[in-house]
């Protein structure tokens, strides 16, 4: 493929988080943090400042600039891509915005199949600027990968049936449950979206991406298999096999195999299952497929809670993760605002001075 020979890609193949997302022995073991570019950086703050969030997502030198901060503040071993999972959206069209500590906000709610043909496609064209955003940063990246991603089909289905944030997803069941084929065909579509936003990101110079399925974790496994995981498998197949592909959600335990199957290479998993506890469940759910590679799962609230029990924890996790053929570090979500910025420099270089394992 075109990415794997692109002059402009210096990330070398043994780079950790590389190595570690398929299976090897990485020379240490890689970190990095969802939500690393954001809000408990001084330095992002000040630069959003007057400038809304999607404004920001769809301004190159800003992206770029935003995504390399915390690459250069707590040196992670992977950089990720700053934009939303509603970008997509946003740029086929769809009056949505993010309302800053309250989260996507949708002005037209979709709930019908008239609503749902109403939605428009996506126009790889009105994607220009995050592809220019990734170019940029392949310059200033150097041999630091850079990971894309997108929301998967589920979630950004529950902000545009809810309307916004939702903690029942009541809405978003009933649809599922009263009109399947409605459903069905409104996470179609979402898919559709979902892989054009990947692809740019791909086809411009990623080195992986993550599906953040986040709020998957709301529905049993029976309807996981059944109404979401399809849709999911649909986006990860039609990415390829040519780069890394880490799937995520929050609360996801009793779901964890399903999501592997979607064709994930590296399974995120919340600080709610023990990384040891996790790779049992996939391996035993699949015993003929690869060992499990998994990615995770400090409690992003346990970095409030100073730093001997932050040592603790970190390396409770690193030892856990010695049972998977690759291990990610990262946290169990995303980096809650107030995060005091030391304590994840200071996590990057425990975990980095911590042993490998087998
Ligand atoms: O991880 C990163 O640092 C890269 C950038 C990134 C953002 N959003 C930037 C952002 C990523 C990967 C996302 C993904 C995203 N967005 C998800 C999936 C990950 C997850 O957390 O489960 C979801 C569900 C969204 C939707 C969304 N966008 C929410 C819930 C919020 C927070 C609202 C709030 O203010 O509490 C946003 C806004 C958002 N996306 C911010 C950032 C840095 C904050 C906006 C700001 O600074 O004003």
């Amino acid at each position: 493929m075109a990415e794997l020979t692109d002059a402009r890609i210096r990330v070398p193949v043994d780079a950790p988080f590389l190595v570690a997302a398929r299976g090897g022995r990485p020379s240490r073991i890689p970190v990095w943090f969802m939500r690393q570019a954001g809000r408990s950086l001084p330095e992002y703050r000040a630069l959003r400042e007057g400038v809304p969030m999607l404004a920001s997502c769809f301004d190159p030198e800003m992206v770029r600039e935003i995504t390399m901060q915390p690459v250069r503040r707590h040196g992670v071993d992977a950089a990720i891509l700053f934009s939303d999972i509603m970008v997509p959206l946003k740029a086929a069209g769809v009056d949505l915005d993010i309302v800053p500590g309250t989260g996507p906000v949708v002005a037209s709610t979709v709930r019908s199949t008239a609503d749902v043909f109403a939605l428009p496609r996506l126009d790889p064209d009105a994607l220009r600027p995050v592809g220019e955003a990734v170019g940029l940063l392949l310059e200033s990246l150097g041999e630091t990968p850079l990971i894309g991603f997108a929301g998967a089909p589920f979630t950004l289905a529950s902000y545009l049936v809810e309307g916004g944030p939702s903690r029942n997803h009541e809405r978003t069941k009933a649809l599922m449950h009263s009109d399947p084929d409605t459903w069905h065909a409104l996470l179609d579509t979402l898919a559709d979206i979902t892989l054009t936003f990947l692809r740019t990101q791909i086809e411009a110079g990623v080195s992986a991406i993550q599906l953040f399925d986040s709020w998957a974790g709301a529905l049993s496994a029976r309807d996981y298999r059944e109404l979401v995981q399809p849709h999911s498998a649909k986006v990860l197949r039609g990415v390829g096999d040519a780069l890394p592909k880490i799937h995520f959600g929050v609360g996801t335990g009793e779901l964890l195999p399903a999501m592997r199957e979607t064709g994930a290479d590296v399974v995120g998993v919340d600080w709610r299952v023990p990384l040891d506890s996790a790779v049992r469940r996939l391996r035993d759910a699949a015993p003929d497929a690869p060992p499990p590679v998994v990615q995770g799962n400090l409690d992003p609230a346990v970095l409030f809670a100073g730093w001997p029990a932050i040592e603790r924890e970190v390396r409770r996790i690193v030892d856990e993760g010695h049972a998977a053929a690759g291990h990610i570090f990262n946290l169990g979500h995303g980096v809650l605002p107030d995060t005091d910025p030391e304590m994840i420099t200071r996590v990057v270089e425990l975990v980095h001075e911590l042993p490998v394992g087998e």
